[in-house]
C-alpha cells in the first residue's frame, strides 16, 4: 500500500531549519508563486515566512487552501478579510516576541542617543588616538520623556523598560490602557501632545489604514528639534520622504530604524547616507530563543489548520 501524499504547503522561503526541522515529514513545501497555477490546485496551507501578499486573488487560484500561518505578529501583508471570507482561518504569533521587540526598540534609543554606531567606527579608526572628553556628546536617556505610539503588548514592554530608566512616558493608542497607567504610571496623551512633549518617540503599533503615514510632514513639525524618532513598527507607519526632510533640515535631531518603507530600501537611498540615522535590517523578534518560539506557534498553528482544528493564534480582521 503505497503512503498517503503529505500536505503540500506554499512557503516563501529559504526557510529557518528550526521550521523544516519541526515540519519534517509532515508536509510538502512548494516554492511561492503569487499566480499559482492548476499543479497548485491541491495545496492545502499557506505558510509566510517573510512578507509576501496574501490576497484575494492569490487564494482564488490555491481552491484547498485550508490555514495561513504567518512567522510572525505582524500582519498587514496578509489581506485578513479575504481569508475570512474564503473561510480561512489566519494564525500568527503574539505573545511570544514582546520582550525581544521592546529590548530592540531600547536598543535602538541608547544607540542612537549615545551615538554607539558612530563611536565604534572612530574608535576602530586611525583617527582615534587621543581620549577627549569634548567629542561625541549625546543625548541623556535616563529622566528624558518617552512617546509611545502604540500601547500593546509590544509597547506596554518598552514602557516598563523606560521605567528602569527613569523615564516619564506618554502613550497614544486607539483605547486608553488603564492597566498599564496603573502598573506603569504611564500617562494617556493625545498624538499632538505626545509629540510636542517627548525628547524621544517610539512606534510600536500595528500597521492598518489607521497608522499608516501618521509620521509625516505634519507630526514630524510637531516634534522637538531635539527629539529623536524610533521605529520598531512597520515602514510605511512612517513617510520615508517626509522623514528624509526632517532629518536634513534638522526639524528633529536623529531617527533609529528597524523597519524601512520600502524594505530594504534602494541601496543608494539618501537616507542611508545621514549621519544622524541608525538602521537596523528588521532584527525586531530576532533572538535565538524568539525565533525558536515563533517557528514552534506558527508550525502548531499550521497543524491545527491542516487538522482543521482551531488554531492556537487565530488573528481575525480588526483584531
Ligand atoms: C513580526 O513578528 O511582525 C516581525 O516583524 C517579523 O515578521
Amino acid at each position: 500500500m503505497s503512503a498517503a501524499p503529505l500536505p503540500r504547503v506554499m512557503a516563501d522561503g529559504p526557510l529557518a531549519p528550526a521550521v523544516l526541522d519541526l515540519l519534517a515529514g509532515e508536509v510538502e513545501f512548494v516554492p511561492w508563486t503569487s499566480e499559482p497555477a492548476d499543479d497548485y490546485r491541491d495545496v492545502a496551507a499557506v505558510y509566510t515566512y517573510g512578507h509576501p501578499h496574501v490576497g484575494g486573488a492569490l487564494l482564488d487560484r490555491l481552491p484547498s487552501v485550508r490555514v495561513v500561518s504567518n512567522y510572525g505578529v505582524g500582519v498587514d501583508h496578509i489581506d485578513l478579510a479575504a481569508a475570512a471570507r474564503r473561510k480561512i482561518p489566519v494564525g500568527n504569533t503574539p505573545g511570544i516576541l514582546d520582550g525581544a521587540t521592546a529590548d530592540m526598540g531600547f536598543a535602538l534609543l541608547l544607540a542612537s542617543a549615545r551615538r554607539i554606531v558612530e563611536g565604534d567606527h572612530y574608535a576602530r579608526s586611525a583617527e582615534f588616538t587621543v581620549y577627549d572628553p569634548g567629542y561625541m556628546l549625546g543625548r541623556e536617556v535616563h529622566s528624558s520623556t518617552l512617546g509611545i505610539i502604540g500601547m500593546g503588548r509590544i509597547g506596554a514592554q518598552v514602557a516598563k523598560r523606560a521605567c528602569g530608566f527613569d523615564m516619564r512616558v506618554l502613550y497614544h493608542n486607539r483605547r486608553r490602557r488603564a492597566d498599564v497607567e496603573a502598573a506603569l504610571g504611564v500617562e494617556y496623551a493625545s498624538l499632538e501632545q505626545l509629540l510636542a512633549a517627548a525628547d524621544y518617540v517610539m512606534l510600536c503599533c500595528p500597521m492598518t489604514d489607521e497608522t499608516r503615514g501618521i509620521i509625516n510632514a505634519t507630526t514630524l513639525g510637531l516634534m522637538k528639534p531635539t527629539a529623536t524618532l524610533v521605529n520598531i513598527a512597520r515602514g510605511p507607519v512612517v513617510d520615508t520622504q517626509a522623514l528624509y526632510e526632517a532629518l536634513v533640515e534638522r526639524k528633529i535631531a536623529a531617527a533609529a530604524l528597524d523597519v524601512t518603507d520600502p524594505e530594504p530600501l534602494p541601496r543608494d537611498h539618501p537616507l542611508l547616507q545621514l549621519p544622524n540615522v541608525t538602521i537596523a535590517p528588521h532584527l525586531g523578534s530576532a533572538t535565538v530563543e524568539t525565533r525558536r518560539k515563533m517557528a514552534e506557534l506558527s508550525v502548531a498553528n499550521l497543524r491545527a489548520g491542516l487538522a482543521g482544528q482551531p488554531l492556537p493564534h487565530e488573528i481575525r480582521a480588526g483584531g
